[in-house]
């Protein structure tokens, strides 16, 4: 225990994605099919209690950023708490960690100041098109101005960066890519483009519909130069500057330059469940070392199942994906239950 997340690659980890539910206000056609799934029920579902005690054992071991995740953060009804909660937890040497968030918006704008009060300190808000007809064909849920009052109040908070998601479609929103990075930097935030991966649940990922990182460039190339930025670290996007402005584009291209090389992720499940990969079937069971019989802490405050779990993940650590082999297996469950 509190010694780094390192794999067998000797990547260190220091990014923990959190998923509160899989549940979610929206049904995205990349992501859920429109009657939407079977939800996890409401006991396998972690408490905060569980997921404040995984969190401090990854925290101490050196995990700096948890972003909670969905399906939809918001729909949790504590999130408050498990933000305030997560944001007491302190590293090995005592510096403090940073709590994150990815949600659509629905709901953001009342959420909000309390979610900053309790120590929420970044947010990333998935928008795919500024088109109201468009927004319900692909969410099939008519509400993009809901989405858009959440986006004008964390503009109007303190929170930076902002960053705006958006999954480039091919014949969806493929035409709406300037406008999309024009709006974001009047809201003062980071447009980023992600190439579609095959994570829906209903398998219909196709790799000649995905607009892929070439595709994008070309299409904002038309309006501004593009001066890649250095210094990506582990992060998933790459990023360009447009023109001699501050402001930045990004773009994910996890299927055709994909960053595992310099992975730095694992996740947590809602019900439970680390992973060392989005894209990869294994998963290491929490709820026996949680619920199990002699499942607490000992006397003296060692966690040692969790700890155990937490590293058989990351020694299981593939060097990669395999989206581009053939013979690739799309990971059993959806994004929204894998977060
Ligand atoms: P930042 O820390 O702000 O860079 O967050 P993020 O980009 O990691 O998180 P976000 O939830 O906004 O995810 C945006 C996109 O990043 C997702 O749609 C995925 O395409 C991609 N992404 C996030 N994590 C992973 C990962 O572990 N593997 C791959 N291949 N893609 C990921
Ligand atoms: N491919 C790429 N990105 C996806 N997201 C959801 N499903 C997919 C997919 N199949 C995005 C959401 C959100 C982010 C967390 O992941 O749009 O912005
Ligand atoms: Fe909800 Fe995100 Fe899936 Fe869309 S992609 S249905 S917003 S979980």
């Amino acid at each position: 225990p509190g010694e780094p997340l390192v794999d067998t690659y000797g990547r260190v980890h220091r990014d923990l994605r959190i998923s509160l539910t899989d549940r979610c206000s929206l049904r995205c056609t990349y992501c859920m099919p429109e009657q939407g799934m079977e939800w996890l029920s409401r006991t396998s579902i972690l408490t905060t209690d569980e997921i404040v005690r995984i969190a401090r054992i990854c925290a101490e071991s050196g995990i700096t950023t948890f972003r909670l995740t969905g399906g939809e953060p918001l729909l949790r009804r504590d999130l408050p708490e498990v933000v305030g909660r997560l944001a007491a937890l302190r590293g090995p040497d005592g510096e403090p960690v940073q709590i994150a968030m990815t949600t659509n918006g629905i709901g953001l704008d009342r959420a909000l100041p309390e979610l900053e009060a309790a120590g929420l300190a970044r947010l990333n808000i998935s928008l795919d098109t500024l088109r109201p007809e468009r927004f319900r064909d692909l969410t099939r849920r008519d509400r993009l101005d809901d989405v858009l009052r959440g986006i004008a109040a964390a503009q109007a908070s303190g929170l930076r960066p902002l960053k705006i998601n958006a999954v480039a479609m091919r014949g969806v929103n493929d035409d709406e890519l300037v406008e999309l990075v024009e709006f974001a930097v009047a809201h003062d935030a980071q447009m980023r483009f992600i190439e579609q991966m095959p994570l829906d649940v209903g398998h219909t990922w196709d790799r000649a519909a995905m607009v892929t990182r070439e595709e994008i460039l070309d299409a904002l190339a038309v309006r501004w130069d593009l001066t890649p930025v250095p210094g990506r670290g582990g992060a998933p996007a790459e990023r360009w500057r447009l023109g001699d402005s501050e402001h930045t584009v990004g773009v994910i291209a996890s299927v055709t330059a994909p960053f595992c090389g310099d992975c730095d992720r694992l996740r947590l499940t809602a019900d439970g469940q680390l992973r060392n990969c989005l894209f990869s079937n294994a998963e290491f069971d929490l709820v026996p070392v949680l619920r199990g019989e002699g499942a607490e802490a000992d006397a003296a405050g060692v966690d040692g199942g969790v700890d155990a779990v937490l590293r058989a993940a990351i020694h299981a650590k593939l060097p990669g994906h395999a989206i581009n082999d053939p013979g690739f297996l799309q990971p059993a469950r959806g994004m929204n239950a894998i977060g």
